[in-house]
């Protein structure tokens, strides 16, 4: 049954008349349904910590569009925290980390990371999926190892995460200790997740657009196909189909391609991503600017009817965006584009 769903069709790069269409943060701050439930929470961890919750906001979107694919309501900070770096969401500021990692002792002495600690995650899962009608699937996800590194060492958002490429440049040797105890936590939550419920994985390397091509393969990539290795030589991951978001990859498309990843999303900017090198190797996800949901609704039909021209005969193209619905962008805008899509 759920094998028939468009999404998991697509995924396995098949060709269809409609692509399936899903959006990064589409459970979100955008949503007036989203800031009703919100509001009763000071923390926004602490909203992540209730499965319930998690699991209606999960749902609005897929109520409110009619969308192909839920993703679990959590965050890529539930690591972090786990680990004991207490990550507190503060208004206006993002996440900030009341333990970061200051010195190489930091990572030596960090508690094993104990995957039960995030049984609220798989929780949430679990009441996402048997809320969901049987044909949707159901997206999990975790932060890359880089990712939640920069986070774990910056201690907060940052524009170019200066001290996080200080901290590796001066101890690569503890930078690479602190990124194969994150690999390793990461599999172990996905492999929970995929137990709980979850049918698709998506890896977030949210950061890599910091670094250059050489220290994207030694500090990031590098660890997405180890930790995608390890998914892929387990029982119960083997089958699951794994997607890979980088954020503007400073990379050539075949170091994409060598990930392992089944679909690659792709940020809106990637101009130069060569799209015929992918083609039946592994399906496309995404590469609309989220900007345009800003403009008229003249503009947004000339902006999707080019990239859904580009992606016409591509097998396995999954409509999303090249990155997060921000919370400016009307609801409306939302459902015009997926009508928009569907009626190409
Ligand atoms: O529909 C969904 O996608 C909801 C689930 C989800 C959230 N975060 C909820 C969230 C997912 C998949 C994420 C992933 C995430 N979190 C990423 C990767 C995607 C990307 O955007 O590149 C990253 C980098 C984070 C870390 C994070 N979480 C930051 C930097 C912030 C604060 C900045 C911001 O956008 O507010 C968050 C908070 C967050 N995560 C919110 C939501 C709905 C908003 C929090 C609020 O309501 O106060």
């Amino acid at each position: 049954m759920i094998d028939d769903s468009i999404f998991l069709k697509a995924l396995r790069k098949e060709k269809l008349p409609v692509p399936p269409i899903w959006y990064m943060r589409q459970a979100g701050r955008y949503m007036p349904e989203y800031r009703a439930v919100r509001k009763n929470f000071k923390n926004f961890l602490d909203m992540c910590k209730n499965p319930e919750v998690c699991c209606e906001l999960a749902l609005q979107p897929i109520d409110a569009f009619k969308l192909d694919a839920a993703i679990l309501f959590s965050d890529i900070l539930t690591i972090p925290d786990a680990f004991g770096l207490e990550v507190q969401f503060i208004e206006n500021e993002g996440p900030v980390f009341q333990n970061p990692i200051e010195k190489v002792d930091d990572i030596d002495n960090l508690m094993p990371f104990d995957p039960e600690s995030l049984s609220y995650v798989y929780e949430a899962v679990t009441n996402i999926k048997n809320t969901l009608p049987s044909n949707i699937p159901l997206i999990g996800f975790c932060g890359s190892p880089w990712t939640l590194a920069a986070y774990s060492i910056e201690g907060r958002s940052s524009k170019d995460f200066k001290k996080t490429i200080g901290f590796i440049k001066e101890n690569p040797d503890k930078a690479h200790l602190l990124l194969s105890k994150l690999t390793d936590a990461c599999f172990l939550y996905l492999r929970k997740q995929v137990q709980a419920g979850a049918d698709v994985i998506q890896i977030f390397d949210s950061w890599a657009n910091i670094l250059d091509a050489e220290d994207l393969n030694n500090y990031s990539f590098q660890y997405i196909k180890s930790l995608i290795d390890a998914l892929k030589n387990d029982s119960i991951t083997s089958n699951i189909p794994i997607i890979l978001f980088a954020r503007d990859p400073k990379c050539s498309t075949e170091s994409l391609l060598d990930t392992s990843a089944d679909c690659l999303s792709l940020y809106w900017s990637m101009n130069n991503f060569n799209i015929r090198l992918a083609e039946n190797k592994i399906a496309l996800q995404g590469n609309l600017d989220p900007k345009i949901l800003l403009e008229s609704e003249n503009a947004i039909k000339k902006e999707t009817h080019k990239l859904l021209e580009k992606f016409k005969d591509f097998p396995g193209y999954i409509f999303n965006l090249g990155h997060g619905l921000t919370p400016d962008i009307c609801p409306n805008k939302v459902k015009y584009l997926t009508e928009l899509v569907r009626d190409y």
